[in-house]
């Protein structure tokens, strides 16, 4: 198949080793474009030509001038949300990844619950909110901790979850003026992280991964784009499979559906990030899209093709497949980060080990932001820089190599947590 990846980050990474792994496995192989992709993309013997990904008129001219994809895959947020699949759907050309109008189930908190709301969907309490002024009475009716949500994409700066009700107050003043605010009742538990993949119609549901969103061990410091991951989820109550079968039930298909009726339909990946409370499952938030860096662990034990569902997804016809295929062995991914990261990132520096940490057994690397200096030496370019991805027996032995990776990887001033997964090891 001639595949379009769209997208710049390490969860693309980890979608064009998931095809590629396909033809190793004796399959046809499929010709794939990543753009604009990133040098581990270009490594892994991908074309990554440069394209304004987030910009719908370059995308169908580019899609165009390559004589069309049998399947074009969206991997990020932003170009959805711009529209990025509408004219290329309107042209025939399958795409995985919702139009604008579903893309608004991540593009709007409000739109969100609406829907959750209308397809009866477990999710805590909620209230808009237009101003500072109407936000005191309902931080008081919810109580702490208060929950604030911008509602458009704020790139991982839109929640605030904070017991200090002057700071919850602030939150409201810095994004009322760009839109509403939600005020959220605080929900306490575990978070999971489940994709399912959508047709429109029908759903498919991957599996459980859970990630880390702080930058220090034990849970402290500012949130990240995600500092690693793993899966499957052991501790989940009744099981993975007996969970799987619940949220897809009670969440992922009324929630299709609901789009379905209303005329925008959600094709693509559906992430569900949920919260295992004393109540019972709750629902904090959708994406429209992967998780990263969840799709890493989930792709790695992976074990039908993922073509397949992708394209199946953008035609309407999951109903016909069986359910995805996951190994029993777990996955891990270790994020290294650069110095500063979340805040200000210090950039440029050489990256040694990566080919010493790939050569452990049942270890690979995605990249986030690397580039190839003149003399093939590796640079960090920003925040997050590279995933470390390891499979093992159990969690023991994934956890083990991954650190062992890891510690082969050199990078100044470079953090990386050291107790993902620790809690299942
Ligand atoms: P969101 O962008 O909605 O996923 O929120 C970012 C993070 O804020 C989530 O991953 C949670 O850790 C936290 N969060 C969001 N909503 C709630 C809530 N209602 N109760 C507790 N924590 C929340
Ligand atoms: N890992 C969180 C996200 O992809 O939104």
């Amino acid at each position: 198949m001639k595949i379009l990846v769209l997208g710049p980050g390490a969860r693309e990474h980890a979608i064009v080793l998931a095809l590629l792994a396909e033809s190793a496995s004796g399959a046809p192989a499929h010709e794939i474009v990543c753009a604009p992709g990133n040098a581990g993309i270009a490594a892994s013997g991908v074309e990554t030509p440069e394209l304004a990904y987030t910009d719908p008129e370059a995308v169908a001219a580019f899609v165009e001038a390559r004589g069309g994809f049998d399947l074009v895959v969206v991997g990020p947020e932003a170009p959805l949300v711009a529209g990025v699949a509408d004219p290329l759907r309107a042209r025939g050309i399958p795409v995985f990844g919702p139009d604008r109008a579903a893309a608004q189930l991540e593009g709007s908190k409000a739109f969100a619950k609406r829907i959750m709301d209308e397809a009866r969907v477990p999710t805590g309490r909620a209230a808009r909110v237009a101003s500072v002024a109407d936000a005191g009475p309902v931080l008081d009716d919810f109580g702490a901790p208060y929950v604030v949500k911008a509602d458009g994409l704020a790139a991982g700066k839109g929640v605030l979850v904070s017991s200090d009700r002057d700071a919850a107050l602030e939150h409201v003043a810095t994004w009322a003026p760009h839109g509403e605010v939600l005020i959220e009742e605080f929900l306490d538990g575990q978070e999971v992280s489940l994709f399912f993949f959508a047709d429109g119609h029908d759903v498919l549901p991957l599996t459980p991964a859970q990630d880390y969103k702080r930058i220090f061990d034990g849970d402290e410091g500012p949130n990240t784009g995600g500092m690693g991951a793993y899966s499957p989820l052991p501790w989940l109550p009744g099981g993975v499979d007996a969970f799987v079968e619940e949220i897809t039930l009670t969440v992922a298909l009324p929630t299709v559906r609901q789009l379905e009726a209303e005329g925008t339909p959600f094709v693509g990946l559906l992430y569900c990030g949920l919260i295992v409370t004393a109540q019972g499952v709750r629902v904090i938030e959708f994406n429209a899209r992967f998780g990263d860096p969840e799709t890493q662990v989930v792709l790695a034990r992976l074990e039908s093709p993922l073509s397949r569902y992708l394209l199946a997804a953008a035609q309407g016809a999951l109903g016909e497949l069986p359910a995805p295929e996951f190994s029993d062995e777990p996955a891990v991914i270790v994020v290294v980060a650069s110095e500063g990261y979340p805040g200000d990132v210090v950039t440029g520096r050489r990256i040694t080990g990566i080919e010493d940490a790939e050569a452990l057994d049942g270890v690979h690397v995605v990249h986030a932001a690397t580039r190839r200096d003149d003399d093939g030496d590796w640079i960090a370019t920003g925040g997050r820089v590279l995933g470390v991805v390891a499979r093992g027996a159990d969690f023991g032995a994934a956890r083990e190599r991954a650190y062992d990776a890891v510690g082969r990887i050199s990078l100044d001033g470079s953090q990386h947590r050291t107790d993902i997964a620790a809690r299942v090891a």
